[in-house]
């Protein structure tokens, strides 16, 4: 008797274990069914969160549109340049880059529309998850229009500020001397406002899905401060508002 405990304890052990392990593996199937809300896919990154609306998409299926399968490339070319010159445009491109600054403060110069017109062109050829150009770029030169716009931003930055970011981004952000007033978005002559289209809509009035529109505007907003860079126009006459949505 005194011999067989042991061993009784022993295989009671190993059958607790594999009934935990079989458990496990029978919820890590449920999760990969179809249809299961979620199911884990490689292009949406939870951690990110960046609101791509996959699985409404695939539940909802009749109202929203498939992609368009047989439509024609846009043509590729390039210019090869020596090795010398391409370490000479890099160092420049990068030393025109590095000259880039947040600043809060904007002058009222006036700047041609041509310019903003180009910049935002420049934007819109970022690359996009399955090419979907999930952006809108609103320019505003209407004084009242920028008035407004400043005071919802005001007031929903006062609330960042006193209740949304917590203690230590608030101190974190002392340093940068920044707080919710925002009088350069009376003073600048142009504000560019970027919105993400967290999905699109197809001729027939479908939606379809955005991927990774959050990531992919972001990119088209390096692009528009890169080209604001080489205009020189940051500092002095534009402001970039923020990502806002556009439902
Ligand atoms: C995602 C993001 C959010 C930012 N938010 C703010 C902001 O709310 N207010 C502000 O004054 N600057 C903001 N900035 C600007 C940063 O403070 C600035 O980029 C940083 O201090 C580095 O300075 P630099 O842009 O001159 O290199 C933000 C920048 C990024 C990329």
């Amino acid at each position: 008797m005194f011999f067989l405990t042991p061993v009784l304890v022993a295989v009671l052990c190993i059958l607790v274990v594999w009934i935990f392990k079989n458990a496990d593996r029978n919820i890590q199937r449920k999760k990969g069914e179809p249809g299961a809300r979620t199911k884990s896919r490689a292009w949406v990154d939870e951690d990110l969160r960046d609101s791509t609306y996959l699985h409404q998409a695939e539940e909802d299926a009749d109202e929203w549109q498939e992609s368009e399968e047989n439509v024609e490339h846009i043509p590729f070319s390039h210019t090869r340049y020596p090795e010398k010159e391409m370490t000479k445009r890099s160092q420049e491109f990068y030393e025109l880059l590095n000259k880039r600054r947040s600043v809060r403060f904007i002058s009222n110069e006036q700047i041609p529309m041509e310019v903003i017109d180009n910049v935002i062109k420049a934007a819109g050829t970022a690359p996009s998850g399955a090419h979907t150009e999930p952006w809108t770029f609103v320019v505003v030169k209407d004084p009242d229009v920028k008035h407004e716009i400043r005071k919802i931003v005001e007031e929903e930055e006062e609330i960042n500020y006193m209740k949304r970011m917590g203690h230590r981004w608030v101190t974190d952000l002392k340093k940068l001397r920044t707080n919710w007033i925002k009088d350069y978005l009376d003073s600048a002559p142009v504000l560019i406002l970027i919105f993400k289209q967290v999905h699109g809509f197809a001729a027939n009035g479908k939606k379809t899905v955005h991927y990774y529109n959050e990531i992919s505007v972001s990119i088209a907003c390096g692009i528009l401060l890169a080209a604001l860079q080489i205009v020189k126009t940051v500092p002095k006459e534009l402001v970039l508002i923020s990502l806002l949505n556009l439902q």
